[in-house]
């Protein structure tokens, strides 16, 4: 009986890892199972673009009206507008040639205006303008405004974008179907008391690669791996049948994907979790942005969470101990992901400190390990979906060499993200191809007010 025991005993631990991976074997993802989502992006890419299936099409794949870039010519001072990733941001940003200095400031939108009406969101965007032009001494100047908006848009001009769906955590009334240029414009007019024209609206892709194109000029991809996850990539006018405008020269346009609703007609069903339909039917966009609530950040914490007490409840985590904070949907923080999975050999400092902060005082070595385990496998299939869609667009683009610029708190904090990636993209990618991923610097700022500038220095030009 005593060695039965003994038996038993030593064989628990790998008995305990197998009971753990039948937890997590969802999460494990082969090639095929990449190569088979590339297909269907591409499909669902293809659709976006047709003329005809466009409407049905849940990837809209918007044409932008960005298609002159800066000549290094452009000077002045512009505001900037950055609304829908973690911080809502002001900005003034001086240009001078290829010098760019700014400022910026950060303010707060809280939960009842993400969620309330869309008076009362732009009324608040607007009175944060005017407090930040009072700090800055700018009320007297009649400044331009670029305004990176990073949500579904479609576009009919530079500065006129439509909102066709709220994503990530916004849902205000009353602005969905309207162009949220006149929604600003008639903001700062009911206030009366400052000279802003907003030029130009621009997503936070376009941003990432116009900012990385200054510097880059294979730059052909902008990426987001942050709160969301979207893609924009330079496309061929003969393959945008949407495009009706005359305007033929250049003859090239950019296409903002908005690949986070990919899956949302059941394309990725097949390697949906009941982690992800659980974090779907719990978020605000039931059914909506598939792809990208199996991917970002906004997402990725919950997601951990919900295994984490999962296994806790099979008595495979903290003795099957666990705390009110463990057990508090979105209380687990995708930036505890990037903490716990920066902890190498240092007898799990951060992950002990995420336990702590979530006031679970009864742990193992064993529990930090396994909550180790269960990070590195969500953000590695994060990464590796990622990679899926960028080797995607890198195969269809179809151009020799190729520099993605990259913004987005995902891809900045996580300690594995960018190598995860480097190595799935090469994996996935047709031979012969290459590419670079080059973190984009304040694209969101930066990109708006080269994007104003551009249309300033177009507009001057038209007057003459
Ligand atoms: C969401 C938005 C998209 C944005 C992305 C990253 O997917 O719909 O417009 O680019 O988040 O912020």
């Amino acid at each position: 009986m005593h060695q039965v025991l003994k038996a038993l005993m030593t064989m628990l631990p790998d008995c305990e890892d197998m009971l753990v991976e039948n937890i997590v074997r969802p999460f494990h993802l082969s090639d095929d199972d990449y190569k088979k989502i590339m297909d269907l992006m591409l499909e669902s890419f293809n659709k976006g673009l047709g003329k005809e299936s466009n409407e049905t099409a849940r990837v809209k794949m918007f044409p932008t009206y960005v298609r002159a870039v800066p000549d290094g010519t452009e000077e002045g001072d512009f505001l900037a507008l950055d609304l829908g990733g973690t911080n809502f941001r002001v900005l003034l940003i001086n240009l001078k040639g290829q010098e760019v200095t700014m400022e910026s400031k950060i303010y707060l939108i809280p939960q009842h205006i993400m969620l309330g009406t869309g008076i009362q969101l732009f009324d608040h965007i607007a009175e944060c303008i005017f407090k930040f032009m009072k700090e800055n001494c700018l009320l007297e100047k009649n400044l331009p405004l670029g305004f990176t908006f990073s949500f579904p848009c479609k576009q009919k001009g530079l500065n006129k974008a439509f909102l066709s769906t709220w994503t990530k955590g916004f849902k205000c009334e009353g602005v969905e179907g309207n162009d949220i240029v006149k929604l600003l414009h008639e903001a700062i007019e009911r206030r009366g008391d400052m000279h802003v024209e907003c030029l130009a609206v621009i997503n936070d892709t376009v941003g990432a690669l116009m900012s990385c194109a200054h510097s880059d000029r294979n730059c052909a991809l902008g990426l987001i791996l942050g709160t969301g996850t979207n893609a924009c990539y330079i496309e061929e006018l003969p393959c945008v049948e949407l495009w009706d405008e005359d305007m033929e020269d250049p003859n090239f346009v950019l296409i903002n994907t908005e690949w986070g609703a990919f899956g949302d007609d059941g394309a990725l069903d097949f390697i949906k979790t009941d982690y992800d339909k659980h974090v779907d039917k719990h978020s605000i966009n039931t059914g909506r942005q598939i792809y990208e609530k199996m991917i970002s950040g906004m997402y990725m914490g919950e997601i951990v969470r919900l295994v984490l007490e999962k296994l806790r409840r099979h008595g495979l985590l903290f003795q099957g101990k666990g705390s009110e904070e463990l057990s508090t949907r979105g209380r687990f923080y995708t930036k505890y992901v990037s903490e716990i999975e920066s902890d190498v050999d240092d007898g799990f400092k951060n992950t002990k400190q995420v336990f702590d902060e979530l006031c679970i005082d009864h742990f193992t070595e064993e529990d930090c390990r396994i909550a180790q385990y269960v990070c590195s496998l969500v953000s590695t299939r994060a990464a590796y979906l990622a990679s899926a869609g960028i080797a995607c667009l890198l195969n269809k683009m179809n151009r020799p060499e190729v520099t993605v610029g990259v913004d987005g708190s995902l891809y900045r904090f996580h300690p594995h993200f960018h190598d995860l990636m480097m190595e799935k993209i090469q994996q996935l990618l047709n031979p012969g191809l290459k590419f670079k991923l080059m973190l984009s610097h304040d694209g969101s700022g930066k990109g708006a007010a080269l994007v104003a500038a551009v249309a300033n220095r177009l507009n001057a030009e038209k007057k003459l």
